[in-house]
């Protein structure tokens, strides 16, 4: 057992008196039949505990800030479960917004990401007093000084940069190299700064965002990274002597999917961030800047798991059994996406029968909708019940209606009790937007 990420399961994860898995105090066949599946479910005391982890890791800073990139998961009960922790947010959509808002959460305490935020986004981010914007190109900083303009504001931003530092994850989930969307190319920096001061009145540039991407385990990305940072801040003031007080790295730490996975704890990125930035700070006689961290996925990925019924199963003889459940790709889009991994167990087992190796497909209508290949299960039968690990992250988020599939319900489990925090879809709501002519 190691820290939250580096475990597949979420705290408290045991085989009960019945027989049953359960999670937190909650028996998680109890649960399905309650509200049935597919049902996602996360457990807060994980969730604390790795926030708790992360201000800890981090306690050695004197200016430090962390905020929960909401992309990973985003409701009204989860953002306020990050508030009450003390995080700020990272958003990305006027959606994420509007969800803070209704949380009872003051856009003051978040940051406006993306590479094509439109003019109402930023209206309305502007309105709601959000904290910082994260300006990622020539256009949007033009649309962001009018906008202020028009507001009688002058708004604080960071200078998203493209740190040209390639990580080795899935390559939709790079974002740091030369060959992005994401950021400005840090060879223009220079250029973007003066415009900024010379053109743009109504920006005030505080610091300098980057993120290199997603599901990472090597630790020196984070020191590669904070190097580029540093040594920008240190051209910046020689060229424009405006010293700037802010880095924001991202996020970006990887979670344990399977037990080939390997991730580094939030300790031992802590521990290379808070050297990395001590060094460079000397190197390049910089004032050491706040330093803020967003990260999503390591925050809330372990603490949930999706269940689902196992249905109809198909076995080819020597070529391999499906058993199909009541989700897939329209809930968990990451495997037919971008060929993640992932562990289950069936949640109704009392002893071990007879490990088979099968693959868990979905029932959605796509070969690809296959949501775990090649796995051991204990003697999966239709009415089971499947535990899919690590959904927290990027899975509701990321889900569709694909197939006319209503979105499944999200319940927190809370100190022995499962509380519905997103309730299941309803036909009605399905085609509510549908106009008959
Ligand atoms: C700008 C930015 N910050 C933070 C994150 C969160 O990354 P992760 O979930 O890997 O921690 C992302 C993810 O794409 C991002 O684009």
């Amino acid at each position: 057992m190691g820290f939250i990420n580096q475990d597949i399961k979420p705290l408290d994860t045991k085989i009960n008196n019945s027989g049953n898995l359960e999670i937190g105090g909650c028996d998680l066949s109890e649960i399905a039949k309650k509200y049935k599946t597919p049902l996602y479910v996360i457990d807060k005391a994980t969730v604390e505990t790795m926030a708790h982890d992360y201000k800890k890791a981090f306690s050695a800073l004197e200016n430090v800030k962390m905020v929960y990139a909401s992309k990973a998961l985003m409701t009204s009960a989860v953002a306020k479960i990050f508030h009450d922790c003390g995080f700020g947010f990272d958003v990305v959509s006027l959606g994420e917004m509007y969800t803070l808002k209704n949380a009872g959460i003051d856009l003051s305490h978040a940051t406006f990401n993306g590479n094509n935020k439109s003019p109402e986004e930023l209206e309305f981010a502007l309105k709601n007093n959000i904290a910082r914007v994260s300006v990622d190109n020539f256009y949007e900083l033009e649309l962001l000084d009018r906008e202020a303009k028009k507001q009688g504001k002058i708004q604080k931003i960071f200078l998203r940069i493209n740190p040209r530092i390639e990580c080795h994850t899935h390559e939709y989930i790079q974002t740091g190299q030369l060959d992005s969307k994401f950021g400005f190319d840090f060879s223009k920096v220079s250029e973007t700064v003066k415009l900024i001061l010379e053109n743009y009145k109504n920006l005030e540039l505080t610091g300098l965002h980057s993120h290199v991407g997603s599901q990472i385990f090597e630790t020196s990305i984070f020191n590669d990274e904070i190097e580029v940072l540093i040594k920008e801040i240190r051209n910046i003031k020689d060229e424009f002597n405006i010293q700037l007080t802010e880095i924001n790295i991202g996020g970006g730490l990887g979670v344990k999917y399977t037990k080939e996975d390997v991730p580094p704890s939030v300790y031992d990125i802590a521990d290379i961030i808070i050297k990395a930035l001590d060094k460079n700070c000397k190197l390049y006689n910089v004032e050491k800047p706040t330093l803020i961290i967003e990260p999503g996925r390591s925050l809330i990925s372990t603490a949930g798991v999706t269940l689902y019924t196992i249905g109809s199963i198909k076995d080819i003889e020597n070529i391999r059994k499906y058993i199909s459940v009541d989700g897939g790709m329209a809930d968990n889009p990451r495997p037919s996406m971008y060929q993640a991994k992932y562990s289950a167990e069936i949640v109704n087992k009392k002893e071990t029968v007879n490990m088979e190796k099968v693959t868990v497909a979905g029932k959605f209508c796509e070969s690809g909708d296959v949501l775990i290949k090649d796995i051991e299960l204990n003697s999966p039968k239709s009415g089971d019940i499947l535990c899919v690990y690590n959904t927290g992250s990027y899975c509701y988020s990321m889900s569709s209606n694909y197939n006319s599939s209503l979105r499944p319900a999200m319940v927190l489990l809370d100190k022995g009790e499962a509380k519905i925090i997103v309730k299941r879809q309803t036909l009605e709501q399905l085609v509510q937007n549908d106009v008959l002519l």
